[in-house]
């Protein structure tokens, strides 16, 4: 397989000494970035993807070893090598480095050859990253995700991947990552050919995007879906990392994907909500829905997700007598972005035939609110451009916006 080099994050307060360690491992062929703050580190770490930290300890903001340990917490990178470097060389501050989850720890001054030596060792255990393809391609990562079941996630989560599919004429990704009950395929009448299953053997260590496309279902609307096993114990061995590995690979190689969560907090649905640009919280209006709703902000707030990450999504899932949505909104002391009609009969029908309503029906009311919705969670750059190729979907939407406004 074609690789690229190393990626390692540099983390230091003090310019010139991020000089001096960028260039003591200038010789070693590394994609090298920098961080002169705590916080600025945990950004670059997102955006960059370092295969390697080295952290300075004393830090105006956060010191190094609380960055240490909130990289810790991450699933992403909690396995990746970390390397304190401070300036009090005591038993003491190595103690507390170790003890934050560092691997490895120098003291300054170093000697630039002993730098070097322990950043490769450290890199030794890291595979080399997959080379990036030639024009990275933007994508959006879109999460759906409620800690109360059946308000429908999975439901909101197919239609949504088949809207954007239609609309723009691409493939979209669409991974179940609920693994004891998935029910994407199913909501598309796929039959479980290859899922999950197929990627949780342990011994099976370099998952490629070759493999995924084998593993991945098409659907006639231009979803590739990654279907949870047919029995739970096949996905049992399926990690976080791993989880986090699959969804890297396609975000490189689709513009949207689109996950169905289930109701936890698992290391493996934390690797796809930290994967996502958006989570979308779907809530119904009930008193136990906006609770967990309740709950699940506060742990997003804990894991400092940005605010404008998250979106709520009220499903009128009951048919009447449901709470208000002004009334939520202060109870949740958050707007909600999208409230969508209670329609089960319809999703019934769709779910008992495998066609979701955006695909049979764009032009009837609830299809047409749902091809529209996808619109609107589209990137800007697409929305606000007319495609070169406008699809039957981008047209219709594209009309009723045109009504609505002359109207
Ligand atoms: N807006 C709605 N109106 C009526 N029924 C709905 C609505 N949205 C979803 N449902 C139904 O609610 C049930 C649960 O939906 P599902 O998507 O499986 O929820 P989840 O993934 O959150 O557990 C399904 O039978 C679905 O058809
Ligand atoms: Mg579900």
């Amino acid at each position: 397989m074609t690789t690229t080099a190393y990626r390692i994050l540099i983390v230091d307060d003090t310019p010139l000494n991020l000089k001096m360690v960028s260039a003591a491992l200038a010789s070693g062929g590394y994609q090298i970035e920098t961080a002169t703050t705590g916080h600025m580190a945990l950004d670059r770490a997102v955006t960059f993807r370092p295969d390697l930290f080295i952290l300075d300890v004393m830090m105006p903001d956060i010191d190094g070893y609380e960055v240490c340990r909130r990289l810790r917490r991450m699933t992403t990178f909690a396995q990746h090598p970390i390397l304190m470097l401070t300036a009090n060389d005591t038993l003491e501050e190595r103690v507390r480095g170790l003890e934050a989850g560092a691997d490895d720890y120098m003291s300054k001054p170093f000697q630039p050859i002993e730098l070097q030596a322990r950043v490769k060792a450290l890199l030794r255990r890291v595979p080399l990253p997959a080379i990036q393809p030639q024009a990275a391609i933007q994508n959006e990562t879109l999460a759906f995700f409620s800690l109360r079941g059946g308000v429908g996630v999975s439901t909101l989560a197919t239609n949504l991947a088949v809207g954007l599919a239609q609309i723009w004429g691409q493939p979209v990704a669409l991974v179940d990552l609920a693994f004891i009950s998935g029910q994407s395929a199913l909501m598309l009448n796929l039959p479980l050919r290859t899922t999950w299953g197929d990627l949780a053997n342990p011994a099976l260590h370099e998952i490629d995007y070759d493999l995924l496309q084998q593993v991945l279902m098409p659907h006639t609307s231009g979803v590739h879906v990654l279907a949870s096993a047919a029995r739970p114990e096949q996905s049992e061995l399926i990690t976080g990392e791993k989880v986090a590995h699959v969804l890297r690979l396609l975000r490189q190689h689709y513009a949207y994907v689109v996950l169905d969560l289930p109701h936890d907090f698992s290391d493996t649905t934390l690797a796809g909500l930290d994967s996502a640009n958006t989570v979308l919280l779907v809530l119904a209006p009930e008193i136990a829905s906006v609770r967990a709703t309740a709950c699940a902000l506060d742990v997003f707030a804990k894991l400092e997700y940005a605010p404008d990450k998250l979106l709520l999504l009220l499903n009128s899932t009951v048919e009447q007598g449901g709470l208000v949505r002004k009334d939520i909104e202060l109870a949740l002391h958050r707007p909600i972005a999208q409230a969508l009609p209670y329609a089960s009969e319809i999703y019934l029908s769709a779910l008992n035939r495998g066609v979701p309503p955006v695909f049979d029906q764009p032009s009837k009311p609830l299809g047409a609110i749902l091809e529209r919705w996808a619109f609107h969670l589209s990137r800007e750059e697409q929305r606000t451009q007319r495609p070169a190729a406008p699809t039957p979907a981008w047209q219709r939407v594209a009309q009723s916006s045109y009504a609505r406004k002359t109207r």
